[in-house]
Protein backbone atom coordinates (compact mmCIF):
# COMPACT_ATOMS: atom_id res chain seq x y z
CA UNK A 1 0.00 0.00 0.00
CA UNK A 2 1.56 3.55 -0.17
CA UNK A 3 3.19 4.84 2.72
CA UNK A 4 0.73 7.42 3.97
CA UNK A 5 -3.05 7.48 3.64
CA UNK A 6 -4.81 10.74 3.49
CA UNK A 7 -6.95 11.64 6.53
CA UNK A 8 -9.57 14.80 5.67
CA UNK A 9 -11.09 16.17 8.56
CA UNK A 10 -13.73 18.81 8.06
CA UNK A 11 -15.44 20.37 11.65
CA UNK A 12 -15.89 24.37 11.83
CA UNK A 13 -14.80 23.68 15.32
CA UNK A 14 -11.08 24.86 15.53
CA UNK A 15 -10.01 22.60 18.80
CA UNK A 16 -11.08 19.23 17.39
CA UNK A 17 -9.09 20.40 13.90
CA UNK A 18 -5.71 20.91 16.20
CA UNK A 19 -6.50 17.86 18.59
CA UNK A 20 -7.15 15.31 15.54
CA UNK A 21 -5.04 16.77 12.97
CA UNK A 22 -1.74 16.06 15.32
CA UNK A 23 -3.23 13.01 16.86
CA UNK A 24 -4.16 11.34 13.70
CA UNK A 25 -0.43 12.45 12.33
CA UNK A 26 0.98 9.86 15.15
CA UNK A 27 -0.89 7.08 13.58
CA UNK A 28 0.80 7.48 10.35
CA UNK A 29 -1.73 9.58 8.38
CA UNK A 30 -1.32 13.00 6.28
CA UNK A 31 -3.68 14.67 7.50
CA UNK A 32 -5.99 17.61 5.46
CA UNK A 33 -8.04 19.74 7.75
CA UNK A 34 -10.72 21.49 6.74
CA UNK A 35 -13.74 24.48 8.11
CA UNK A 36 -16.03 24.53 5.23
CA UNK A 37 -17.84 21.47 4.43
CA UNK A 38 -19.83 22.33 0.45
CA UNK A 39 -15.58 23.85 -0.18
CA UNK A 40 -13.81 20.28 1.08
CA UNK A 41 -16.22 18.06 -1.43
CA UNK A 42 -15.40 20.61 -4.21
CA UNK A 43 -11.37 19.53 -3.21
CA UNK A 44 -12.72 15.82 -3.13
CA UNK A 45 -11.34 14.71 -6.41
CA UNK A 46 -7.39 16.77 -5.67
CA UNK A 47 -7.56 15.48 -2.38
CA UNK A 48 -8.21 12.20 -2.69
CA UNK A 49 -8.91 11.02 0.29
CA UNK A 50 -8.88 7.36 1.67
CA UNK A 51 -10.61 8.65 4.99
CA UNK A 52 -12.74 11.44 5.71
CA UNK A 53 -13.78 12.39 9.68
CA UNK A 54 -16.49 15.10 9.43
CA UNK A 55 -18.28 16.68 12.38
CA UNK A 56 -21.88 15.55 12.06
CA UNK A 57 -23.36 19.47 12.42
CA UNK A 58 -22.15 22.49 11.12
CA UNK A 59 -22.99 25.84 10.11
CA UNK A 60 -23.42 24.96 5.90
CA UNK A 61 -24.28 21.45 5.28
CA UNK A 62 -24.16 18.23 7.72
CA UNK A 63 -22.26 15.18 8.22
CA UNK A 64 -24.94 12.81 6.82
CA UNK A 65 -24.70 14.69 3.49
CA UNK A 66 -21.21 15.05 3.38
CA UNK A 67 -21.38 11.00 4.27
CA UNK A 68 -23.74 10.39 1.42
CA UNK A 69 -22.06 13.01 -1.15
CA UNK A 70 -18.93 11.42 -0.63
CA UNK A 71 -20.29 7.54 -1.04
CA UNK A 72 -20.87 9.11 -4.69
CA UNK A 73 -17.85 10.86 -5.97
CA UNK A 74 -15.33 8.64 -3.77
CA UNK A 75 -17.01 5.35 -3.27
CA UNK A 76 -13.86 4.11 -2.04
CA UNK A 77 -12.99 6.36 1.14
CA UNK A 78 -14.19 5.72 4.56
CA UNK A 79 -16.21 8.21 6.46
CA UNK A 80 -16.80 8.44 10.59
CA UNK A 81 -18.66 10.93 12.05
CA UNK A 82 -18.26 13.47 14.98
CA UNK A 83 -21.08 13.51 17.30
CA UNK A 84 -21.45 15.83 20.12
CA UNK A 85 -25.04 15.00 21.40
CA UNK A 86 -25.14 11.11 20.33
CA UNK A 87 -28.59 9.68 19.66
CA UNK A 88 -28.94 6.17 19.00
CA UNK A 89 -30.64 7.02 15.26
CA UNK A 90 -28.41 9.34 13.83
CA UNK A 91 -25.38 6.53 14.39
CA UNK A 92 -28.02 3.64 12.93
CA UNK A 93 -28.74 6.23 10.05
CA UNK A 94 -24.70 6.72 9.41
CA UNK A 95 -24.10 3.23 9.41
CA UNK A 96 -26.70 2.33 6.93
CA UNK A 97 -25.53 5.02 4.80
CA UNK A 98 -22.32 3.42 5.20
CA UNK A 99 -20.14 5.40 7.53
CA UNK A 100 -17.66 3.38 8.93
CA UNK A 101 -18.57 4.55 12.88
CA UNK A 102 -19.01 7.47 14.94
CA UNK A 103 -17.14 9.02 17.61
CA UNK A 104 -18.37 11.45 20.39
CA UNK A 105 -17.17 14.62 21.67
CA UNK A 106 -14.96 15.61 23.39
CA UNK A 107 -12.81 12.59 21.84
CA UNK A 108 -12.35 9.39 23.95
CA UNK A 109 -7.89 9.30 22.86
CA UNK A 110 -8.24 5.51 23.38
CA UNK A 111 -11.35 5.52 21.06
CA UNK A 112 -9.85 7.46 18.38
CA UNK A 113 -6.88 5.68 18.51
CA UNK A 114 -9.01 2.35 17.76
CA UNK A 115 -10.85 3.66 14.65
CA UNK A 116 -7.89 5.43 13.32
CA UNK A 117 -6.23 1.89 13.37
CA UNK A 118 -9.41 0.09 11.96
CA UNK A 119 -9.34 2.56 9.01
CA UNK A 120 -5.64 2.08 8.57
CA UNK A 121 -6.36 -1.61 8.39
CA UNK A 122 -9.40 -2.04 6.57
CA UNK A 123 -7.30 0.20 4.16
CA UNK A 124 -4.61 -2.44 4.05
CA UNK A 125 -7.29 -5.16 3.78
CA UNK A 126 -8.90 -3.28 0.48
CA UNK A 127 -5.64 -3.17 -0.93
CA UNK A 128 -4.00 -6.92 0.24
CA UNK A 129 -7.83 -7.94 -1.84
CA UNK A 130 -7.43 -5.96 -4.81
CA UNK A 131 -3.62 -7.65 -4.80
CA UNK A 132 -4.43 -11.10 -4.44
CA UNK A 133 -7.43 -10.54 -7.33
CA UNK A 134 -4.91 -9.35 -10.36
CA UNK A 135 -2.76 -12.13 -8.98
CA UNK A 136 -4.99 -14.82 -8.51
CA UNK A 137 -6.29 -13.99 -11.62
CA UNK A 138 -2.97 -14.39 -13.59
CA UNK A 139 -2.37 -17.39 -12.28
CA UNK A 140 -5.44 -18.54 -14.48
CA UNK A 141 -3.73 -17.64 -17.50
CA UNK A 142 -2.90 -19.76 -20.59
CA UNK A 143 -0.89 -18.54 -23.24
CA UNK A 144 -2.33 -15.18 -22.80
CA UNK A 145 -6.02 -16.57 -22.41
CA UNK A 146 -7.69 -15.84 -18.99
CA UNK A 147 -10.32 -18.60 -18.29
CA UNK A 148 -11.31 -19.46 -14.81
CA UNK A 149 -14.05 -21.77 -15.33
CA UNK A 150 -15.02 -25.05 -16.33
CA UNK A 151 -15.46 -24.75 -19.84
CA UNK A 152 -11.81 -22.43 -20.42
CA UNK A 153 -10.33 -25.21 -18.08
CA UNK A 154 -11.18 -27.80 -20.54
CA UNK A 155 -10.93 -25.25 -23.91
CA UNK A 156 -6.69 -24.92 -22.34
CA UNK A 157 -6.84 -29.07 -21.70
CA UNK A 158 -7.80 -29.52 -25.33
CA UNK A 159 -4.98 -26.97 -26.97
CA UNK A 160 -2.64 -28.91 -24.62
CA UNK A 161 -3.47 -32.24 -25.82
CA UNK A 162 -4.06 -31.27 -29.58
CA UNK A 163 -1.28 -28.60 -30.06
CA UNK A 164 2.03 -30.83 -30.42
CA UNK A 165 0.14 -33.59 -33.26
CA UNK A 166 -2.68 -31.68 -35.08
CA UNK A 167 -2.07 -30.79 -38.53
CA UNK A 168 -5.62 -29.12 -39.03
CA UNK A 169 -8.07 -27.53 -36.19
CA UNK A 170 -11.10 -25.76 -36.86
CA UNK A 171 -11.56 -22.86 -34.46
CA UNK A 172 -14.97 -21.92 -33.78
CA UNK A 173 -16.83 -18.85 -31.76
CA UNK A 174 -18.65 -15.85 -31.41
CA UNK A 175 -16.68 -12.48 -33.03
CA UNK A 176 -14.09 -11.38 -29.75
CA UNK A 177 -14.19 -14.72 -28.15
CA UNK A 178 -10.18 -15.38 -28.44
CA UNK A 179 -9.88 -17.32 -31.68
CA UNK A 180 -6.80 -15.99 -32.42
CA UNK A 181 -5.23 -16.36 -29.22
CA UNK A 182 -5.98 -20.02 -29.20
CA UNK A 183 -4.71 -20.56 -32.71
CA UNK A 184 -1.54 -19.24 -31.66
CA UNK A 185 -1.42 -21.13 -28.45
CA UNK A 186 -1.82 -24.09 -30.70
CA UNK A 187 1.39 -22.97 -32.76
CA UNK A 188 3.50 -22.12 -29.59
CA UNK A 189 2.33 -25.56 -27.95
CA UNK A 190 3.16 -27.33 -31.20
CA UNK A 191 5.69 -29.33 -32.92
CA UNK A 192 7.61 -26.16 -33.99
CA UNK A 193 6.93 -23.12 -32.53
CA UNK A 194 10.14 -21.43 -33.96
CA UNK A 195 9.07 -21.54 -37.33
CA UNK A 196 6.56 -19.06 -38.55
CA UNK A 197 2.97 -18.33 -37.36
CA UNK A 198 1.13 -16.84 -40.26
CA UNK A 199 -2.10 -15.72 -40.48
CA UNK A 200 -4.37 -14.18 -43.13
CA UNK A 201 -7.92 -12.91 -42.88
CA UNK A 202 -9.93 -14.27 -45.51
CA UNK A 203 -12.51 -11.37 -45.16
CA UNK A 204 -9.79 -8.68 -46.42
CA UNK A 205 -8.54 -10.41 -49.00
CA UNK A 206 -9.71 -9.41 -52.50
CA UNK A 207 -11.82 -12.14 -54.50
CA UNK A 208 -9.56 -12.22 -57.32
CA UNK A 209 -6.08 -12.28 -55.32
CA UNK A 210 -6.85 -15.65 -53.21
CA UNK A 211 -5.18 -17.86 -55.18
CA UNK A 212 -1.87 -15.84 -55.83
CA UNK A 213 -2.08 -14.61 -52.21
CA UNK A 214 -1.87 -18.39 -50.85
CA UNK A 215 -0.40 -20.05 -53.61
CA UNK A 216 1.74 -17.74 -55.16
CA UNK A 217 2.03 -16.40 -59.02
CA UNK A 218 4.39 -16.58 -61.62
CA UNK A 219 5.61 -13.58 -63.46
CA UNK A 220 3.54 -12.85 -66.45
CA UNK A 221 0.47 -15.02 -64.93
CA UNK A 222 -1.78 -11.90 -64.98
CA UNK A 223 -2.15 -8.26 -65.58
CA UNK A 224 0.12 -6.80 -63.04
CA UNK A 225 2.17 -10.44 -61.94
CA UNK A 226 5.45 -8.27 -62.88
CA UNK A 227 7.37 -10.51 -60.90
CA UNK A 228 7.33 -13.93 -59.60
CA UNK A 229 5.90 -14.16 -56.14
CA UNK A 230 5.55 -16.74 -53.05
CA UNK A 231 2.45 -17.88 -51.40
CA UNK A 232 1.64 -17.19 -47.82
CA UNK A 233 1.54 -21.60 -47.48
CA UNK A 234 5.18 -21.35 -48.68
CA UNK A 235 5.87 -18.49 -46.56
CA UNK A 236 4.62 -20.92 -43.55
CA UNK A 237 6.41 -23.59 -44.99
CA UNK A 238 7.32 -25.84 -41.84
CA UNK A 239 5.14 -23.28 -39.59
CA UNK A 240 1.79 -22.48 -39.48
CA UNK A 241 -0.68 -21.28 -41.24
CA UNK A 242 -3.31 -19.35 -39.48
CA UNK A 243 -6.81 -18.78 -42.15
CA UNK A 244 -9.21 -16.21 -40.00
CA UNK A 245 -12.66 -16.32 -41.25
CA UNK A 246 -12.48 -19.39 -43.17
CA UNK A 247 -16.25 -18.95 -43.99
CA UNK A 248 -15.35 -16.17 -46.65
CA UNK A 249 -13.12 -18.06 -48.75
CA UNK A 250 -14.47 -18.61 -52.26
CA UNK A 251 -15.76 -21.74 -52.96
CA UNK A 252 -13.13 -21.78 -56.05
CA UNK A 253 -10.57 -21.70 -53.53
CA UNK A 254 -12.11 -24.33 -51.40
CA UNK A 255 -10.87 -27.38 -53.69
CA UNK A 256 -7.27 -26.08 -54.32
CA UNK A 257 -7.37 -25.34 -50.30
CA UNK A 258 -8.36 -28.60 -49.66
CA UNK A 259 -5.59 -30.29 -51.89
CA UNK A 260 -2.96 -28.45 -50.02
CA UNK A 261 -4.32 -29.35 -46.86
CA UNK A 262 -5.21 -33.33 -47.73
CA UNK A 263 -1.69 -33.80 -49.91
CA UNK A 264 0.50 -30.82 -48.81
CA UNK A 265 0.90 -30.25 -52.48
CA UNK A 266 0.06 -26.56 -53.92
CA UNK A 267 0.85 -24.79 -57.44
CA UNK A 268 1.68 -21.50 -57.90
CA UNK A 269 -0.78 -19.40 -60.61
CA UNK A 270 0.45 -19.43 -64.08
CA UNK A 271 2.91 -22.65 -62.86
CA UNK A 272 2.08 -26.22 -63.88
CA UNK A 273 4.87 -27.27 -61.46
CA UNK A 274 3.25 -28.66 -58.28
CA UNK A 275 5.37 -28.04 -55.39
CA UNK A 276 5.06 -29.31 -51.85
CA UNK A 277 4.53 -27.89 -48.67
CA UNK A 278 4.45 -28.62 -44.63
CA UNK A 279 1.85 -26.27 -43.29
CA UNK A 280 -0.45 -26.62 -40.17
CA UNK A 281 -3.63 -25.16 -40.94
CA UNK A 282 -5.53 -23.41 -38.44
CA UNK A 283 -8.69 -22.20 -39.21
CA UNK A 284 -11.43 -19.93 -37.86
CA UNK A 285 -15.08 -19.08 -38.04
CA UNK A 286 -17.61 -17.34 -36.64
CA UNK A 287 -20.02 -18.66 -38.94
CA UNK A 288 -22.03 -21.61 -38.60
CA UNK A 289 -19.40 -24.05 -41.31
CA UNK A 290 -21.88 -26.94 -40.73
CA UNK A 291 -25.07 -25.31 -42.10
CA UNK A 292 -23.35 -23.58 -44.96
CA UNK A 293 -21.69 -26.93 -45.99
CA UNK A 294 -24.87 -28.42 -45.59
CA UNK A 295 -26.87 -26.30 -47.97
CA UNK A 296 -24.16 -25.63 -50.70
CA UNK A 297 -22.10 -22.48 -49.40
CA UNK A 298 -19.02 -24.07 -48.39
CA UNK A 299 -17.57 -27.23 -49.88
CA UNK A 300 -18.42 -30.35 -46.92
CA UNK A 301 -15.52 -32.04 -48.30
CA UNK A 302 -12.97 -28.84 -47.21
CA UNK A 303 -15.49 -28.71 -43.99
CA UNK A 304 -14.81 -32.22 -42.90
CA UNK A 305 -11.25 -32.40 -43.39
CA UNK A 306 -10.85 -29.41 -41.18
CA UNK A 307 -13.04 -30.16 -38.21
CA UNK A 308 -11.45 -33.23 -37.24
CA UNK A 309 -10.34 -31.79 -34.26
CA UNK A 310 -12.76 -28.42 -33.62
CA UNK A 311 -12.06 -26.29 -30.70
CA UNK A 312 -14.93 -24.27 -29.65
CA UNK A 313 -15.18 -21.34 -27.79
CA UNK A 314 -18.00 -20.66 -25.70
CA UNK A 315 -19.61 -17.33 -25.83
CA UNK A 316 -18.55 -14.83 -22.72
CA UNK A 317 -22.12 -14.50 -21.20
CA UNK A 318 -22.19 -18.50 -21.00
CA UNK A 319 -19.14 -19.12 -18.85
CA UNK A 320 -19.62 -15.19 -16.63
CA UNK A 321 -17.59 -16.82 -13.90
CA UNK A 322 -14.63 -15.81 -15.86
CA UNK A 323 -15.43 -12.29 -15.87
CA UNK A 324 -14.34 -10.90 -12.14
CA UNK A 325 -10.76 -12.41 -13.53
CA UNK A 326 -10.70 -11.16 -17.25
CA UNK A 327 -11.56 -7.82 -15.53
CA UNK A 328 -9.64 -7.45 -12.76
CA UNK A 329 -6.41 -8.35 -15.47
CA UNK A 330 -7.63 -6.21 -18.12
CA UNK A 331 -8.14 -3.32 -15.20
CA UNK A 332 -4.48 -3.75 -14.45
CA UNK A 333 -3.45 -3.26 -18.05
CA UNK A 334 -5.48 -0.33 -18.76
CA UNK A 335 -4.68 1.51 -15.48
CA UNK A 336 -0.70 0.57 -16.49
CA UNK A 337 -0.52 1.59 -19.82
CA UNK A 338 -2.71 4.57 -19.37
CA UNK A 339 -0.99 5.93 -16.20
CA UNK A 340 -4.34 5.97 -14.72
CA UNK A 341 -4.53 6.02 -10.65
CA UNK A 342 -7.43 3.30 -10.87
CA UNK A 343 -6.40 0.03 -8.98
CA UNK A 344 -9.85 -1.83 -7.97
CA UNK A 345 -13.64 -1.18 -8.53
CA UNK A 346 -16.67 -0.81 -6.45
CA UNK A 347 -18.78 -4.15 -6.03
CA UNK A 348 -21.60 -2.21 -7.82
CA UNK A 349 -19.35 -2.13 -11.26
CA UNK A 350 -18.12 -5.35 -10.60
CA UNK A 351 -21.77 -6.75 -10.78
CA UNK A 352 -22.64 -4.63 -13.55
CA UNK A 353 -19.63 -5.95 -15.79
CA UNK A 354 -20.91 -9.38 -14.51
CA UNK A 355 -24.26 -9.26 -15.71
CA UNK A 356 -23.88 -7.38 -18.80
CA UNK A 357 -24.48 -9.26 -22.23
CA UNK A 358 -20.99 -8.98 -23.55
CA UNK A 359 -22.40 -9.42 -27.71
CA UNK A 360 -18.36 -8.60 -28.72
CA UNK A 361 -17.49 -11.31 -25.87
CA UNK A 362 -14.23 -10.24 -24.31
CA UNK A 363 -12.78 -8.15 -26.52
CA UNK A 364 -15.87 -6.06 -25.95
CA UNK A 365 -15.31 -6.37 -22.17
CA UNK A 366 -11.67 -5.31 -22.48
CA UNK A 367 -12.79 -1.98 -24.20
CA UNK A 368 -15.39 -1.34 -22.01
CA UNK A 369 -12.64 -1.29 -18.88
CA UNK A 370 -10.25 0.74 -21.05
CA UNK A 371 -12.84 3.37 -21.58
CA UNK A 372 -14.27 3.18 -18.14
CA UNK A 373 -10.52 3.62 -16.31
CA UNK A 374 -10.08 6.69 -18.81
CA UNK A 375 -13.23 8.36 -17.26
CA UNK A 376 -12.42 7.19 -14.04
CA UNK A 377 -12.31 10.09 -11.94
CA UNK A 378 -9.87 8.17 -8.78
CA UNK A 379 -9.18 5.16 -7.39
CA UNK A 380 -11.94 3.27 -7.93
CA UNK A 381 -13.55 2.16 -11.03
CA UNK A 382 -17.89 3.11 -10.02
CA UNK A 383 -20.82 1.43 -11.85
CA UNK A 384 -21.47 4.78 -13.28
CA UNK A 385 -18.05 4.74 -15.31
CA UNK A 386 -18.50 1.11 -16.05
CA UNK A 387 -22.01 2.52 -17.11
CA UNK A 388 -20.50 5.40 -19.61
CA UNK A 389 -17.92 3.19 -20.70
CA UNK A 390 -21.00 0.78 -22.50
CA UNK A 391 -21.37 0.68 -26.13
CA UNK A 392 -24.23 2.92 -26.66
CA UNK A 393 -23.81 4.94 -24.05
CA UNK A 394 -21.09 7.28 -26.05
CA UNK A 395 -22.66 9.37 -28.38
CA UNK A 396 -26.57 8.80 -27.48
CA UNK A 397 -27.96 11.82 -26.76
CA UNK A 398 -29.35 11.13 -22.84
CA UNK A 399 -27.57 7.82 -21.74
CA UNK A 400 -29.20 6.65 -18.51
CA UNK A 401 -27.16 7.34 -15.87
CA UNK A 402 -24.00 9.60 -16.80
CA UNK A 403 -21.57 11.56 -14.60
CA UNK A 404 -25.40 11.84 -12.80
CA UNK A 405 -25.66 11.00 -9.12
CA UNK A 406 -27.93 8.07 -8.71
CA UNK A 407 -31.25 9.03 -7.61
CA UNK A 408 -32.37 7.35 -4.56
CA UNK A 409 -34.61 7.19 -2.09
CA UNK A 410 -33.20 9.39 0.23
CA UNK A 411 -34.36 12.95 0.72
CA UNK A 412 -33.65 15.42 -2.99
CA UNK A 413 -31.55 17.21 -0.59
CA UNK A 414 -28.71 14.54 -1.37
CA UNK A 415 -28.97 15.25 -4.96
CA UNK A 416 -28.48 18.77 -4.69
CA UNK A 417 -25.37 18.30 -2.43
CA UNK A 418 -23.70 15.90 -5.01
CA UNK A 419 -24.92 18.54 -7.61
CA UNK A 420 -23.33 21.25 -5.80
CA UNK A 421 -20.14 19.42 -5.03
CA UNK A 422 -19.54 18.78 -8.45
CA UNK A 423 -20.37 22.11 -9.89
CA UNK A 424 -18.05 23.26 -7.21
CA UNK A 425 -15.46 20.58 -8.26
CA UNK A 426 -16.00 21.78 -11.69
CA UNK A 427 -15.74 25.34 -11.02
CA UNK A 428 -13.05 25.03 -9.21
CA UNK A 429 -10.86 23.31 -11.89
CA UNK A 430 -11.53 25.64 -14.86
CA UNK A 431 -10.27 28.53 -12.92
CA UNK A 432 -7.39 26.41 -12.10
CA UNK A 433 -6.93 25.85 -15.92
CA UNK A 434 -8.37 29.21 -16.54
CA UNK A 435 -11.07 28.37 -18.62
CA UNK A 436 -9.66 25.95 -20.46
CA UNK A 437 -11.80 23.06 -20.05
CA UNK A 438 -9.65 20.33 -21.68
CA UNK A 439 -7.01 21.46 -18.90
CA UNK A 440 -9.72 21.42 -16.52
CA UNK A 441 -10.66 17.39 -17.51
CA UNK A 442 -6.98 16.58 -17.16
CA UNK A 443 -6.73 18.46 -13.54
CA UNK A 444 -10.41 16.04 -12.68
CA UNK A 445 -8.82 12.94 -14.16
CA UNK A 446 -11.83 12.74 -16.60
CA UNK A 447 -11.79 12.54 -20.17
CA UNK A 448 -12.69 15.66 -22.26
CA UNK A 449 -15.65 13.59 -23.89
CA UNK A 450 -16.83 13.25 -19.81
CA UNK A 451 -15.99 17.13 -18.97
CA UNK A 452 -18.82 18.02 -21.53
CA UNK A 453 -21.29 15.33 -20.71
CA UNK A 454 -20.75 16.92 -17.06
CA UNK A 455 -21.14 20.76 -18.08
CA UNK A 456 -24.58 19.52 -19.68
CA UNK A 457 -25.39 17.56 -16.90
CA UNK A 458 -24.82 20.57 -14.70
CA UNK A 459 -25.97 23.33 -16.41
CA UNK A 460 -22.98 24.62 -17.42
CA UNK A 461 -22.24 23.74 -20.61
CA UNK A 462 -21.87 27.83 -21.68
CA UNK A 463 -19.22 27.77 -18.47
CA UNK A 464 -20.08 30.00 -15.61
CA UNK A 465 -16.84 31.64 -15.09
CA UNK A 466 -15.80 35.00 -17.48
CA UNK A 467 -12.83 32.78 -18.02
CA UNK A 468 -14.21 29.65 -19.40
CA UNK A 469 -16.50 32.07 -21.31
CA UNK A 470 -13.93 33.55 -23.29
CA UNK A 471 -12.67 29.97 -23.54
CA UNK A 472 -15.73 29.00 -25.71
CA UNK A 473 -15.86 32.43 -27.85
CA UNK A 474 -12.06 32.00 -28.35
CA UNK A 475 -13.14 28.43 -29.61
CA UNK A 476 -15.78 29.26 -31.72
CA UNK A 477 -15.32 29.42 -35.79
CA UNK A 478 -17.20 33.01 -35.50
N1 LIG B 1 -9.63 -15.58 -22.56
C1 LIG B 1 -9.03 -14.43 -22.85
N2 LIG B 1 -8.15 -13.89 -21.99
C2 LIG B 1 -7.54 -12.72 -22.26
N3 LIG B 1 -7.77 -11.98 -23.35
C3 LIG B 1 -8.64 -12.46 -24.25
C4 LIG B 1 -9.31 -13.70 -24.04
N4 LIG B 1 -10.11 -13.91 -25.10
C5 LIG B 1 -9.97 -12.86 -25.92
N5 LIG B 1 -9.09 -11.99 -25.42
C6 LIG B 1 -8.72 -10.70 -26.01
O1 LIG B 1 -9.85 -10.25 -26.73
C7 LIG B 1 -9.49 -9.70 -27.99
C8 LIG B 1 -10.10 -10.52 -29.11
O2 LIG B 1 -9.46 -11.78 -29.21
P1 LIG B 1 -9.26 -12.50 -30.61
O3 LIG B 1 -8.80 -11.53 -31.63
O4 LIG B 1 -8.43 -13.71 -30.38
O5 LIG B 1 -10.78 -12.89 -30.89
P2 LIG B 1 -11.42 -13.53 -32.17
O6 LIG B 1 -12.28 -14.62 -31.68
O7 LIG B 1 -10.34 -13.86 -33.15
O8 LIG B 1 -12.32 -12.36 -32.70
P3 LIG B 1 -12.87 -12.08 -34.21
O9 LIG B 1 -13.85 -13.18 -34.51
O10 LIG B 1 -13.54 -10.77 -34.08
O11 LIG B 1 -11.67 -12.10 -35.09
C9 LIG B 1 -7.97 -9.71 -28.01
O12 LIG B 1 -7.54 -8.45 -27.52
C10 LIG B 1 -7.59 -10.80 -27.04
O13 LIG B 1 -6.33 -10.56 -26.48
MG1 LIG C 1 -9.91 -12.99 -35.04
Amino acid sequence: MKSEPTLLVIDDDPEVLATVGHFAEGFGFKVVIRTNARAALAELAFLKPDAVLVALRMPDIGGLEVLRAVRDLAPACQVILITKHPSVDTAIDAIKLGALDYINKPFDRERLGGLLIGIRKSIERRERLLRVDVDVAKTFAFQGLIGRGPAMQELFDSVRRFAPHARTVLVTGETGTGKELVARALHTLGARPDRRFVAVNCSAVVEGLFESELFGHQRGAFTGATDTKMGLFEHADNGTLFLDEIGELPLTIQAKLLRAVDLGEIQRVGSVEGRHVDVAVIAATNRDLRAAAADGRFRSDLYYRLSVIEIHIVPLRERREDIPYLSAVFLRESSDRLHRPTTGMTAAAERMLLHASWPGNVRELRNVIERACLLSDGKMLSERDVQAAMPGAAGTPAPPVLDVARPRAGSPLDQDIVTDAQRAQVEHALQEARGNKAGAARLLGISRRSMYRRLEHLGMSCARSGASKRAIRGTHPN
